[in-house]
């Protein structure tokens, strides 16, 4: 594709080198311990796109860090989202109902402060992020589950059972992560369709995590949930960051379109800064990475769709129930007929020194499963599954 290796500048950005990464001080590598390889916490192992790289250099060697113009006004990133939605889904959605966080599980807190209160119910999938399940506990809401279960079609849920649970238990909002963490599944028009018929008779708020949504893997297609009908994008507040898609966790800038007015109007009444506002670096990074990450984007999705078929042919014949995910970097494994001694993760982190996130971390149904991130070079996704093997073939 012209242009395609444009993003990647005058080295093999997708190329990773191991000291490289132990020196890094981010969480992902610095807790992996001596000789451990991480393939947990959901950081990319590829370096930052080189035009986020150079944004942030210039904004540091101009010294230009001193409050930004927006601070009372509009944050460039509500233009460069809708303008982002507009030219990759077709959705066009109004900047002024778009408003900066620092990051979602930030944005998340705060909607479900204004739209729920204590003892209140949360439909959600599961199993979950994990810090989304702590979150629900931590605020003392309670979750309605509405398990993802593993199918001849793939991974599915019940839409009958999630319109009964949500009636039997008066659920106020639903979190809609899409795509989907840990299945990586992106929900296909039907079942947004389903959802958006159960919120509306219920008056769900829904909370759309579409942070994942950049890296959908052809032919799936993504649909942000607001764009399926006036109605529901009424009734939902979509949250979303250039920090999946460009590997930029550490910059702390997201958006949250809140397209229910009764949301906009809880947040219009509290006082302005309660939640802060995003840093002039995180803007700066993540107007640069919308504007002109295409082309690193489109490498590192050819990448990731590698690998995501590289794992099929390593970890199938070892046993492991895997599905290719439809998006995302994150492989769901099913270890339960290994036959292995206790937590997965836990096996792997000691006979084989990989670092995966462990299944049960993500509830429903998440035992004898363990999350793998394959965000990573080629050669060292395959001494990370060589590794797995032997300590699989040698338990
Ligand atoms: C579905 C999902 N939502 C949110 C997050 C975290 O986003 P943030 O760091 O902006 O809170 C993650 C991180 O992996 C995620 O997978």
């Amino acid at each position: 594709m012209p242009g395609d290796r444009e993003g990647l500048d005058d080295h093999d950005e997708l190329e990773v080198d191991l000291p490289w990464l132990y020196a890094k001080t981010g969480l992902k590598w610095r807790s992996a311990g001596p000789g451990v390889l991480a393939a947990w916490v959901a950081d990319m192992d590829f370096p930052t796109p080189p035009v986020v790289r150079r944004a942030l250099t210039d904004l540091a060697g101009f010294g230009d860090l001193g409050y930004p113009e927006w601070l009372h006004d509009a944050v460039p990133v509500q233009e460069a989202f809708a303008r982002h939605m507009t030219q990759r889904y077709g959705w066009s959605p109004d900047p002024a109902e778009v408003r900066d966080f620092s990051d979602i599980i930030q944005a998340l807190q705060a909607v479900l402060h204004v739209c729920t209160q204590s003892g209140d119910a949360v439909a959600m999938h599961v199993p979950a992020y994990p810090p989304f399940l702590e979150t629900l506990a931590a605020m003392n809401r309670r979750l309605v589950p509405i398990p993802v279960e593993r199918t001849a079609n793939g991974w599915e849920f019940d839409t009958e059972r999630l319109a009964r649970d949500v009636a039997a238990t008066d659920a106020r909002a639903l979190i809609l992560v899409n795509p989907q963490n840990p299945t990586g599944r992106s929900f296909t028009r039907s079942e947004l369709d389903a959802i958006a018929t159960v919120a509306a008779a219920r008056d769900l708020v829904v909370i759309a995590d579409e942070v994942h949504a950049d890296l959908t893997y052809p032919p799936n297609v993504h649909t942000p949930f607001a764009s399926i009908s006036a109605g529901a994008a009424g009734r939902t507040v979509t949250l979303t960051s250039a920090t999946k898609a460009f590997n930029l966790a550490g910059i702390r800038c997201a958006v949250a379109h809140v397209g229910s007015a009764a949301v906009r109007r809880s947040f219009a009444a509290m006082p302005p800064l309660i939640f802060g506002t995003a840093s002039v670096p995180g803007v700066t990074a993540t107007l640069a990475a919308w504007q002109d990450g295409d082309p690193w984007l489109s490498a590192v999705r050819r990448r990731l769709d590698d690998n995501r078929r590289l794992l099929e042919k390593a970890l199938r014949p070892l046993g492991v129930g895997y599905l290719p995910p439809d998006a995302t970097y994150l492989a769901w494994l099913d270890c339960r007929d290994l036959g292995l001694p206790g937590d997965p993760a836990a096996f792997f982190l000691d006979r084989a020194q990989i670092k995966l996130s462990p299944g049960p971390s993500f509830g429903g149904g998440g035992e004898g499963f363990a999350r793998l991130n394959f965000a990573t070079s080629g050669a060292l996704l395959t001494q990370i599954c060589d590794r797995m093997a032997a300590a699989v073939q040698q338990r």
